[in-house]
């Protein structure tokens, strides 16, 4: 794996001011900078929108550019057939990421669109989850 793309969804831009309480205080920039130095082999790349088309679009477009897929599509998730099918149209492999532990929140949340089509999911680790995941695709 040496190509990895972060796909961020609707509201995760607001990481760090937004709800504190459940998805921290720190910025998603901060973080992405703190990961960089983590896998520093790595070449990751962040992509986010509050459009869900755009979100597909970037799904597809990442086939031809990078070796996986690391998405948090937030609330998409719960709500968004058309992104679960993105995922399963491509055939890079797709990690799903929550901050927060989508399972200890309100019923639905429980539910997720794309999870069936990812090679697996990290909820609840807060901005850590990221991390895990990338742990997982560089071993791969
Ligand atoms: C989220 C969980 C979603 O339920 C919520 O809508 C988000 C963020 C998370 O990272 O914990 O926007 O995906």
């Amino acid at each position: 794996m040496e190509k990895i793309i972060l796909i961020n969804g609707p509201n995760l831009n607001l990481t760090g001011d937004r709800e504190p309480g459940i998805y921290g205080k720190i910025n998603f920039e901060d973080f992405l900078e703190e990961l960089k130095t983590y896998f520093p082999k790595i070449d990751i790349t962040c992509y986010q929108s509050n459009i869900e088309g755009e979100l597909i679009n970037r799904i597809q477009e990442s086939m031809l550019e990078f070796n996986a897929i690391v998405l948090n599509a937030g609330a998409y998730c719960h709500t968004s057939v058309a992104i679960g099918d993105a995922v399963k149209a491509i055939d890079i492999p797709v990690i799903e990421v929550h901050i927060s532990n989508v399972f200890a929140r309100e019923d639905f949340r429980h539910v997720s669109f794309i999870a069936p089509n990812c090679i697996g999911s990290i909820s609840g680790f807060g901005l850590d989850s990221y991390r895990l995941a990338i742990e997982h695709l560089v071993k791969m």
